[in-house]
């Protein structure tokens, strides 16, 4: 599985870039006032910063730190310079390429991927265009605000018959398992998730899924540095876990055989685990 992700080519920030972040922006970010920091970015109309606030981690966000493009200075240099935005583009990469290799390698065509806390989908949409055998997904999102956003980047990719968005909570997964899931998508959305939150879903899913389905899924560690300026500033709180923790949860849930790919931010690692049998 290794070579899938070989030639991805990874954000990565110079070794300048992170002695000047460790030693002045995390300090800065993490340590002055939190009604300065929001006043500064109400004032540089920083819509990413105004996407979390209405939505802590929600799915905007996440639009605006994969275009990588924004509007305003403040923007520009959060999402062009900031570790989390640059590692949640390297998952992307990852997420995408592993799911459609898993795509390509399962048992039959289409295979059914069940993404929770899917958002628009951007990472199913990407995987499915890049598969060279034929999938169907289904999306589910806690909200439906992301559908049509989603529904556009499916039509613009050429693969709208494919998708199926569906309104429900992760919590509620014995609802959404209708029809069988040959891989199971759960990324930027166990660090919102209990343990036992956790535990509960997949082991819904593992209960309908055959052995050798696949589940992805990604960790998340504290090395980006900015936990304290997410919390105070953006309103964001998210529970992070290393590798083995996830792995531990999962394999108490039937899953195993896992593999990790490490993105090189050092922030989020991709993980690809197998239905037991
Ligand atoms: C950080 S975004 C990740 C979106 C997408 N998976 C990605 O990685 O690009 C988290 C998404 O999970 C959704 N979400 C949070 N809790 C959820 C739950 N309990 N059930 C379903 N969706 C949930 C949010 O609405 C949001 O769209």
């Amino acid at each position: 599985m290794e070579s899938w992700v070989a030639d991805i080519e990874f954000e990565r920030t110079s070794l300048p870039g992170r002695l000047i972040k460790a030693i002045l922006v995390d300090p800065l970010a993490n340590y002055l006032p939190a009604s300065l920091l929001r006043g500064l970015l109400r004032f540089g109309k920083s819509e990413l910063a105004e996407a979390n606030w209405n939505d802590p981690g929600g799915w905007r966000s996440m639009v605006i730190s994969y275009d990588g493009r924004p509007k305003q200075l403040a923007d520009k240099m959060l999402v062009g310079l900031g570790s989390v935005p640059k590692a949640l583009r390297n998952r992307r990469k990852l997420a995408s390429r592993l799911l459609a290799r898993l795509i390509d390698s399962a048992g039959h065509e289409p295979a059914h991927v069940l993404c929770l806390g899917a958002g628009p989908g951007r990472i199913i949409i990407d995987a499915m265009s890049q598969a060279k055998r034929k999938a169907r997904a289904t999306l589910v999102d806690i909200s439906s605000e992301a559908f049509d956003h989603g529904r556009r980047l499916a039509v613009e990719n050429g693969v709208i018959e494919q998708v199926n968005y569906l309104q429900g909570d992760a919590r509620d997964i014995d609802k959404l398992l209708e029809h069988r899931p040959d891989i199971v998508k759960m990324i930027g959305i166990c660090e919102y998730l209990s343990d036992e939150e956790i535990v509960e879903i997949v082991g819904a899913v593992a209960g309908v899924m055959a052995p050798g389905g696949s589940i992805v899924f990604n960790s998340l560690s504290k090395a980006h540095g900015s936990d304290r300026f997410f919390r105070r500033v953006f309103g964001l709180h998210m529970n992070h876990r290393l590798p083995d923790q996830l792995k531990e949860l999962l394999s108490s849930a039937g899953f195993g055989e896992f593999v990790a790919f490490p993105e090189p931010m050092g922030v989020y690692q991709v993980i690809v685990g197998r239905r037991q049998p």
